[in-house]
Formats: C-alpha cells, structure tokens, sequence
C-alpha cells in the first residue's frame, strides 16, 4: 500500500522538525542534558561534552552524579523531587564537576518531560556556564569593598586635616586681629585687613571641610530654636550687601513674621551658600534677586541669577559632595561642598532644596522649610 511505501506529508514535517531541534540542540552553547526519574543520562549534546568535558559515549547510561560534586548530591534529589511533581526548576545557581574534576559555576533550569499520557518519565536539563559571570560579579564585589574603606579612609582623613588647619588658623587669626587694633596705619594697616580676609576665607573653608566629615560621621549638631525667617533673611542680605561690591542684591518683602523651628545660624548657612553661589557663577550678569514665598504650610527662600547657569544633565548632581559642574570657567574655584552641606541641612529641617537653571542664562537655587506656629 502505498501508504506503507511513502512517508505522508505530515510525517515528512515532523522528521524535518525533529531534525531541526537535533540541530539547534547540538549547536547549543549551554548544555542540554535529559536524564530519566532514575538521574540516569539519555542524551547528552556537544555543548555539555564541552563544558563537563565528558563525552555522549561516556555518560550516556550513566548516573547524573558523576557531575555532582560530593558536598551537593542531595541538591538531585531535591530536584528530582519537584520534576516528578511536574514542576520546573528555573536558573537554579550552583556548582557542577567537570572530568577533570574543575569545579564550575553552573545555572540550571530543569524541566519533566512527559510521555503522550502526560506521565512525567524523566527530565530535561540546560545548563548554562556562569563561571566568568559569578568570577566578575564577585571581582566587582570586592572593588566595591574596596572604594568604601578608601572612602572612609578619605572622611577620617578629611576630618584630622580640617582639625589640624584648624588651631593654628585660630591662633593666626587672634594674632592678626591683635596687630589690627594696634597703632598701624598705611600700608601695614592695609596688608593687615587683606590677611584678616584671607584668613577667614581659608576659615571657612575649613569649618566646611569639617562639616562634611560632620555629616558623615553622622554627627551635625543642629540647636533647634523657633525664629523669624523673614528677619533672618533681611539679617543675610543685608550682611551681604555689605561685603559684595560685585553685583547688587534685590530683595523686597511685606511679609511679616514667618516662623520656623531649626537652627538658626545652619540655615544662615544656606542662604550665604546660595548667595556666595549666585556671585561667584554670574562673573557677567550683575543682578541678583531674591524672593521669600509663602505656601500652603511653607516657607520657600530663592536666589535667582542671571550668571552661566547649568546643564540640565547636570542638575541633579549639583548636590553631590564634591560635585563641580563640567566645563565651569577655570578661574572660578571652589570645593563642590557648598550644595552638599545645604542639602543636608535643609532636608534635617524637614524641608526641600532644588534648582532650576538654563545654561548660559541663570540659575534659581531654592530651599522650603515648614512654617510653625508662633
Ligand atoms: N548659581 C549657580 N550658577 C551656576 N552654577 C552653580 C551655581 N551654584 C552652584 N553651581 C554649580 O554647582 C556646583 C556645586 O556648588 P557648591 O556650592 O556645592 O560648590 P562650589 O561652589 O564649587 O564650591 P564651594 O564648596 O566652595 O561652595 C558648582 O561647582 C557649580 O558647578
Ligand atoms: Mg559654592
């Protein structure tokens, strides 16, 4: 009959379809394994000869376990537990043995095969070589580790140098202050004021320095008190205007008193920060503004300038510790700590810190804080 003498279509298909699978098993890179409920090996592909270096001729007949290490035998039945309920088992992590006995970092997904009854009779197996993978996670790891106690190592460091600064700067400044007020005049009395300046600016910095370590060691003493911001802001600009002969500073309130609770010289801080900030960026753009707003439950303080203004891609990071924008004019010098030790301390207060900015044509720095009652 000719139905015994030729292969109908429909098996012409499946023999093609099964010897495509047989291809794209036997060119597999990871290794495909089938074993019965028994853990015994019925088909083994190139990519397993591969990677456990045991030939099909070897294994096949034989116990899965001659790929086990001893120590993970009991993973097996574990394994063969959840196929013969029916279930699989997914880029499951572990150590297998090659012939030479290497041990490699292996992830596995096991899944039951079942017969045309939907028996389950055995279990497939791929299993992918992650040894590199694990070799580079655990390398990046220790990398990590690594640039934490540098980190640290950097804090303390920070922290004893801005100490030892610290002394003799309070002992030159006192000197100083002492040669101010004796009988100089002229030129001496000039180089004088010009050393007080530069001391209290190399002051500053230093106390910033320490700041920062402050904060990472957790330990920014804050002393809470309820003032007026309206009046600490009058109290900063004013102060400002009269060491700025740079730029000129607007600022115009009818607000009356708004009341919040923190400390009152941290939050001076700030604003000096973003006034200092709104000066040193603008070496064009004279004009400073700054706005006082109240909101449902806040108190918002801006400082607008007309200066170089910032990338967008840049903004968020504004607020990093040591944080410069890219390509800042070089003759504009700073530490990047300035935003750091303002976010800290307006987010301590329970309050929010942003900024808007667009290259080339200003920035807007702004801090929240939450109104008390009086
Ligand atoms: N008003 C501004 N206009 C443009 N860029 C600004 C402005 N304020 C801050 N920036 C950018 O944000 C960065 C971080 O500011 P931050 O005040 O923290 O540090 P700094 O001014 O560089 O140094 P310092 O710690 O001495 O204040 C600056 O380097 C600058 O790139
Ligand atoms: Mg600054």
């Amino acid at each position: 009959m000719a139905i015994e003498q030729h292969q109908s279509a429909s098996d012409i298909f499946d023999d093609s379809k099964q010897a495509m699978l047989a291809a794209i098993v036997d060119s597999s890179d990871d290794a495909i394994v089938s074993k019965n409920l028994n853990g015994i090996v019925t088909s083994w592909n190139r990519g397993a000869e591969r990677i456990f270096e045991w030939k099909e001729i070897e294994v096949i007949g034989k116990h899965i376990s001659i790929i086990i290490p001893p120590d993970r035998l009991s993973e097996e039945s574990l394994i063969i537990g959840r196929i013969r309920q029916g279930q699989r088992v997914e880029h499951y992590e572990t150590i297998r043995m090659t012939k030479s006995g290497k041990m490699l970092n292996i992830s596995l997904t096991v899944s039951p095969i079942k017969n045309s009854a939907g028996v389950v009779i055995g279990a497939s197996k791929i299993a992918r070589d992650i040894t590199e993978r694990v070799a580079i996670e655990r390398k990046m790891k220790e990398y990590a580790e690594q640039l934490q106690k540098l980190n640290r190592h950097k804090d303390e460091f920070i922290g004893m140098a801005g100490h030892e600064l610290k002394t003799p700067l309070t002992s030159i400044s006192a000197y100083l202050q002492l040669l101010d007020k004796a009988d100089i005049t002229g030129d001496n009395k000039r180089f004088v004021t010009k050393a007080l300046q530069n001391v209290a600016k190399l002051s500053g910095l230093v106390t910033d320095l320490l700041d920062v370590s402050k904060i990472e060691a957790g330990k920014l003493q804050m002393n809470i008190e309820k003032f007026d911001l309206v009046e600490l802001l009058q109290e900063s600009v004013d102060n400002f205007r009269h060491i700025t002969l740079s730029h000129t500073i607007e600022y115009h309130t009818k607000e009356k008193p708004i009341y919040v609770s923190g400390d009152r010289s941290r939050i001076e801080q700030v604003m000096i920060n973003f006034f200092t900030n709104a000066v040193k960026y603008s070496p064009d753009g004279k004009q400073i503004e700054v706005q006082l707003k109240r909101t449902d439950g806040d108190v918002i303080v801006s400082v607008h300038d007309k200066g170089i203004g910032v990338a967008e891609d840049q903004l968020d990071k504004l607020f990093s510790r040591f944080y410069r924008a890219d390509e800042l004019p070089g003759n504009i010098s700073g530490l990047g700590i300035g935003l750091y030790i303002s976010k800290e301390i307006v987010i301590r207060h329970g309050g929010k810190i942003w900024v808007e900015s667009e290259l080339g044509k200003g920035s807007a720095f702004y801090f929240s804080l939450p109104i008390v009652s009086k």
